[in-house]
């Protein structure tokens, strides 16, 4: 692969508009969302989605999401099916994405959809994010924009850490609000969870007036979200720790003692997960071995063990 020089660009009218020109030339963006960080190009031009793919090193049958700025944009790209409807009048934009069949002239590179007749979309509610769909005006396919497998970004600097030199650019939002990646809906069949993610199953079977069937793994592996082993730091991680054993690191959450970092000391799970890929990559910087205490399986901590079981999952 070819080594550019990533610029590092504001969020300003002039760094928004720099960062779209460059998607116009077939070039890499980094852009923040609410969620994680994305890894961008134009979602029509094949050699620039080989590019994503090139850079973040993923396996070519891992299939992408495409944003867009509204949910009439989304419409130009998939057939819009009265869930549809539903899902993106209560959480557009917002961090869901919905798999959605194909509409004819789609017009959308088959790269991105790794050949499926359907595709993953969402509307970013992050501001910068906004502003950069709206002016380049097209669909932008962007996986998490971190090498493959390794921990999500939640700031300009984590993309950096691992991209650097791969991407053209890098749009600096600040740090991820949300800090899990979207929660994705199946809509192409009966309403299905693909991923967990902040927006949880009880709010959209709320939204939806049903309740959803959950995917099962791994009949049929179509998120890499769903892989056993992905988002993971270099160091080993063991769950559920009431205590540390030697040379280990805490992750404490909760009124604990003794936490190297602490992702909620008040027990607050929203606050937990937007520390959740941040801490666990302070950690690895210094530990080889990290320990998290326990997380309760209730609204977003749901998503939270699903990302910590994958991270430490056997490699
Ligand atoms: O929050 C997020 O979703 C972030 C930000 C950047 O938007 N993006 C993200 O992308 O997490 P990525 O590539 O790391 O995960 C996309 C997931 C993958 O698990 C992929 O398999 C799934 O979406 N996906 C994409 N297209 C699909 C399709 N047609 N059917 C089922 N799953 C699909
Ligand atoms: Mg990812």
């Amino acid at each position: 692969m070819t080594s550019t020089e990533t610029h590092l660009l504001p969020a300003t009218p002039a760094g928004i508009a720099d960062a779209a020109a460059r998607l116009g030339k077939g070039q890499l963006v980094a852009l923040p969302t609410e969620t994680v960080y994305g890894l961008g190009a134009d979602a029509r031009l094949s050699e620039a989605v080989a590019a994503i793919y090139a850079a973040k090193g993923r396996p070519s049958f891992n299939p992408l999401i495409v944003h867009v700025a509204t949910p009439d944009a989304a419409k130009r790209y998939v057939d819009w099916p009265k869930a549809a409807e539903r899902l993106a009048a209560a959480f557009w934009p917002g961090p869901l994405t919905l798999v959605l069949p194909l509409r004819r002239g789609h017009g959308i590179a088959s790269l991105v959809t790794a050949g499926l007749e359907s595709l993953a979309i969402r509307c970013p509610a992050h501001p910068v994010a906004q502003a950069l769909l709206t002016e380049f005006d097209g669909p932008v396919a962007a996986p998490s924009a971190n090498p493959s497998g390794k921990i999500s970004p939640t700031t300009a600097a984590h993309v950096l850490q691992g991209l650097n030199g791969k991407v053209s650019a890098v749009l600096d939002g600040g740090a991820a609000e949300i800090g899990l990646e979207s929660t994705i809906v199946s809509l192409t069949g009966a309403p299905t969870l693909l991923r967990h993610g902040s927006i949880t199953a009880d709010m959209l079977a709320a939204a939806l007036g049903a309740p959803l069937a959950e995917a099962t793994t791994p009949a049929a592996i179509t998120a890499p979200g769903q892989l056993a082993s992905h988002y993971a730091p270099d160091a080993a991680l063991r769950l559920n720790a009431t205590a540390t054993e030697t040379g280990e690191a805490l992750l404490g959450f909760g009124a604990v003692a003794g936490a190297e970092l602490n992702l909620s000391p008040a027990g607050d799970l929203r606050e937990a997960a937007a520390n959740l890929f941040t801490m666990l990559r302070r950690l690895d910087e210094t530990a080889s071995k990290i320990a998290v205490s326990p997380v309760p399986e209730t609204g977003v901590g749901i998503a939270i063990n699903d990302r910590l079981k994958r991270a430490a999952a056997p490699r």
